[in-house]
């Protein structure tokens, strides 16, 4: 990779200086965003079942994440510290229960599972095994479907939703750890159902897909966080072509990485000149919203892809990615001091009141996909 990885240490050396005194002033919150001053949230609060500003919400493992992969750069004891907080702090959603949802791969992986695989600290095997059979429990065997969500105030039996795809290096996990197939097995069924009837033949994907509950029947399409039923969700896009990568490097299935390939020439060909990624590869030119969070997770999945295919053909991963990061380090990043992230426009749906803010995992994905560029570290899925 050359001069990438020359790059990659260039911005590192700014994501240290960065993250040494974020984790440090938010070594006690789980945060989520920051606020008009640039400080962060804390969504570590329980009691608030299903609340999404509780213990449940959905992206509270990143925070733990981000400190791991610090932790496996710099060895700063400081970073553990502050990861262990919050897999403390989050053993509390199994109490609340009801809160809980397919996400648990999200929450889970990148704190429990991270911490186990990086020390063997049994007690966060059990949490990860724990939250694996959460999981396994909201496979609908008929539909071969992993259940998206709880109740929305619509009847979401039959949803699921293409983000869950990276959930299912939770069940990867737990099948490897136990020798049990079950886990892989139901993450294998959920995976071929969203080749099915996710992936468009274009290479674009769908957000949420209807299935009746009882007969596992497709009935339509959403959507979701998109433009419009039809078009396509950048950040979905993401978590498909990485998903795909995640269950190839877990089950050796071809199937996977060619599908994956298939999202990300989809992808390739979509991104913008200057590297700065919409909500949606098929929204209206005005309002120009992005999503630098989207953004990441496909420059996340494109070097993982690089990883996985002959030398001649990584290059093209490897530029496509470069190019979305340094748009990111160009133009949409924050070294200062004044705000506690790094990633800045994100968006979380194409019809959300609010646009371009920042994103934990925005950062967590950002931080993650430049080690990547270095290679160095584990791969935490
Ligand atoms: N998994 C939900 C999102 O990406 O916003």
């Amino acid at each position: 990779m050359g001069n990438y990885e020359q790059w990659a240490e260039t911005v590192l050396e700014k994501v240290r200086h960065k993250l040494a005194w974020v984790s440090e002033k938010n070594q006690d919150k789980i945060p989520y965003t920051t606020d008009s001053e640039g400080n962060y949230d804390d969504r570590s609060r329980q009691g608030q079942e299903g609340a999404d500003n509780g213990i449940n919400w959905w992206t509270n493992g990143f925070w733990g994440g981000l400190q791991w992969l610090l932790y496996q750069d710099t060895g700063d004891e400081r970073y553990l510290k502050t990861a262990r907080n919050l897999e403390e702090k989050l053993k509390h959603c199994f109490q609340e229960y009801y809160g809980l949802h397919h996400d648990v791969g999200f929450m889970f992986v990148p704190t429990a599972v991270a911490d186990y695989r990086l020390t063997g600290n049994p007690e966060s095997r059990k949490i990860g095994l724990h939250a694996a059979d959460i999981l396994a429990g909201r496979f609908n065997p008929v539909g071969r479907f992993i259940r998206a969500w709880n109740d929305i105030g619509e009847d979401t039996r039959g949803w699921a939703i293409i983000d869950c795809m990276f959930n299912l290096s939770l069940l990867y996990w737990a099948a490897e750890e136990t020798g049990d197939p079950r886990f892989r097995q139901i993450a294998m069924m959920h995976a071929d159902t969203v080749m099915e009837h996710f992936v468009r033949p274009d290479g674009s994907v769908k957000h949420i897909v209807e299935f009746d509950p009882e007969t596992g029947a497709y009935l339509k399409s959403r959507g979701g966080q998109g433009y419009q039923e039809g078009s396509s969700w950048t950040r979905g896009q993401g978590w498909a072509l990485y998903g795909f990568m995640i269950s190839y490097i877990h089950t050796g299935k071809q199937e996977y990485l060619d599908t994956a390939k298939k999202i990300a020439h989809y992808c390739m060909a979509n991104i913008p000149e200057n590297g700065i990624i919409p909500v949606d590869f098929r929204q209206p030119p005005e309002p120009a919203w992005e999503d630098s969070c989207g953004a990441c997770v496909i420059a996340g999945g494109l070097l993982e892809i690089s990883g996985h295919v002959p030398e001649l053909e990584k290059k093209i991963y490897v530029e496509a990615a470069v190019k979305i990061l340094k748009a990111i380090d160009g133009s949409r990043a924050d070294w200062t001091e004044k705000c506690d992230a790094i990633v800045q426009n994100c968006s979380t749906s194409y019809h959300d009141r609010n646009h371009h803010m920042t994103m934990v995992y925005a950062d967590y994905f950002f931080i993650e996909a430049v080690y990547k560029l270095k290679n160095t570290g584990i791969l935490l899925w």
